[in-house]
């Protein structure tokens, strides 16, 4: 008897843990191989506007997680080592490393530590504008200079510009690979940027989708956070590791930048479950391969399909590619949520391009299904 209630009661926490993070194990399993609908499929939506990753955290990770739910009323328990596994697994020191609730967070820290006194960001558009808002936020702004015509951003034009105007500038911000194109900016360029401006100024990478890279003319910044140079790499655990809803995510910069950017955190930002996911995340090397295999797989053969319909796309090393439409992606977006299809938002000015998130097996080919219903081919 005892055995049974003991038993029941297990179940009945598991269930609750469970229902909580709603990751039925066998589902999560089936999805892990990229087979069948999103997780979180409650409304029939294709989740392709957001650049998330569509199998969420792996077994251990999870594992992980509901095992950390008994310390939701705590302030303090035993630390699960976030730090030391970050910079472990980047080849830093844990005074190089600041977590953020999401590397939101860390874009805005950076913001508010180097845009006092209305310094301005400097950078490309279109990016990943959070940072360029939280200017706004600050009373300052940001100077947004204009991509090549190849889509790639324009490193000397970024030196010249951040020369010009070095006493105005705070910050200088680099999405690499940048989003919503996916190109990167070669490492021999990131390399002339630090070279060429002043070294007073800091130079922020957003490296948010370093694990999905393969072209071998990037590398992470991280050696040059090494080197000491003014430059902080921000990372997140909301792409390949899956837990975007978690929020998690990091800065790796020399020790007085972080000592800079520490005080405009808020040192209870990251959460337990955060915590122990994100160390089990680092450390299931399998989980994060079977995504970024399944990723890269279709970040080749979905765009390939496009192109052999007439519709071209930038070669992306990102989840996500940008297709050119050749009409305008406010109609596209609406055209594609009729159909149950979430898509990307504008990024002006590049307004008859359409970013698609890469999501599971089914789901692209219902965005084939749909692209090719909605644009006719091309010759
Ligand atoms: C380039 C880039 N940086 C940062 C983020 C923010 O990610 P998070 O706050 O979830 O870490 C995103 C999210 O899409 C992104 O695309």
């Amino acid at each position: 008897m005892k055995t049974i209630v003991s038993r029941r009661r297990f179940v009945g926490h598991m269930a609750a843990a469970m229902a909580c993070v709603s990751f039925p194990p066998a589902l999560h399993a089936q999805n892990r191989a990229g087979i069948g609908r999103a997780l979180d499929d409650y409304d029939g939506m294709a989740r392709l506007a957001s650049n998330e990753n569509p199998y969420g955290p792996g077994e251990p990770v999870l594992k992980a997680m509901t095992e950390a739910f008994k310390y939701a009323n705590r302030y303090r328990y035993p630390d699960p080592g976030i730090v030391r596994a970050i910079a472990e697994s980047n080849g830093v020191q844990s005074e190089n490393v600041l977590l953020g609730a999401g590397s939101t967070e860390i874009l805005h820290v950076a913001a508010t530590a180097f845009l006092q006194n209305g310094k301005k960001v400097i950078g490309v558009e279109p990016t990943f504008s959070s940072v360029y808002e939280f200017a706004t936020g600050l009373r300052t702004n940001a100077i947004r200079l204009p991509l090549r015509s190849d889509y790639r951003q324009d490193v000397p034009a970024l030196i010249k510009a951040v020369n010009a105007s070095a006493d105005e500038i705070g910050l200088v911000y680099v999405c690499n690979p940048n989003n919503p194109t996916g190109l990167i900016v070669p490492k021999q360029e990131i390399r002339q940027l630090l070279d060429g401006i002043p070294r007073h100024i800091p130079v922020l990478i957003d490296e948010a989708y370093h694990e999905f890279v393969e072209d071998p003319d990037y590398a992470t910044s991280v050696p040059h956070v090494n080197e000491g140079r003014p430059v902080i790499v921000s990372r997140t655990f909301s792409k390949v590791f899956g837990l975007a809803g978690m929020r998690l995510g990091y800065a790796l910069a020399p020790a007085n930048l972080i000592q800079r950017m520490r005080p405009h955190t808020n040192g209870l930002n990251v959460s337990a479950l955060a915590k122990f996911g994100g160390v089990a995340a680092l450390a299931d090397r399998a989980g994060q391969e079977r995504v970024r295999t399944k990723t890269i797989e279709l970040r080749k053969k979905i765009p390939a399909e496009l192109e052999r319909h007439g519709y071209s796309v930038i070669p992306s090393q990102g989840n996500f590619f940008m297709v050119h439409i050749h009409a305008p992606v406010t109609t596209a977006i609406g055209q594609f949520r009729e159909r149950g299809i979430l898509v990307g938002r504008p990024f002006p000015p590049m307004l008859e391009h359409l970013r698609v998130s890469i999501g599971t097996d089914e789901e692209m080919e219902r965005f084939l299904a749909a692209f090719k219903e909605i644009f006719p081919k091309r010759a």
